[in-house]
């Protein structure tokens, strides 16, 4: 069986496994890479959201074949407790989250937005956190921490 080799996070890597596993379960199960979280499992809510390619795609609904040199960002990618993301300091400042499950899949929503787009309006947010499901009630918040984030990273 051929590896598939693809940049996660700006590492490359070399992956020996069935070409039909599930991004996601290739990144949590093999890979020990656990940002990414298992929700639905059908593509439906966006917990499993990664960046690839500028777009935030589920990776429980995307096969690991189809990963082949691309380039993958998930949740680890994007910022650190010491370096955190312009999103991350503006859904802290807005208190635009409650559970720590559905929010990476949410963040990387944004940031594949943000790197398409980088000065959105509300709607266009809005359309792009559209696939995350959230439950808590959040959402306004979350939409006015992505237009912080983005009027931040443009003053910079
Ligand atoms: S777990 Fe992938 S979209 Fe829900
Ligand atoms: S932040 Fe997770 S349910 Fe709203």
């Amino acid at each position: 069986m051929p590896s598939i080799r693809f940049r996660l996070n700006g590492v490359e890597m070399d992956i020996d496994a069935d070409p039909n596993r599930s991004l996601l379960d290739i990144l949590r199960g093999h890979l020990g890479v656990t940002g990414p979280h298992f929700g639905c499992g059908a593509g439906e809510c966006g917990a499993c959201n990664v960046i690839i390619d500028d777009r935030a795609i589920a990776a429980c609904d995307t096969p690991l074949w189809s990963v082949a040199d691309k380039d993958i960002t998930t949740i680890e990618g994007l910022g650190t407790a010491e370096q955190p993301h312009p999103l991350q300091r503006a859904f802290i400042a807005e208190q635009a989250l409650q559970c720590g499950y559905c929010v990476s899949g949410i963040l990387i929503s944004a940031a594949a937005l943000l790197k398409r787009n980088p000065a959105p309006t509300s709607k266009e947010v809005k359309q792009a956190l559209d696939g995350n499901l959230c439950r808590c009630g959040s959402h306004n918040r979350m939409v006015r921490a992505v237009l912080r984030a983005a009027d931040e990273m443009a003053a910079r």
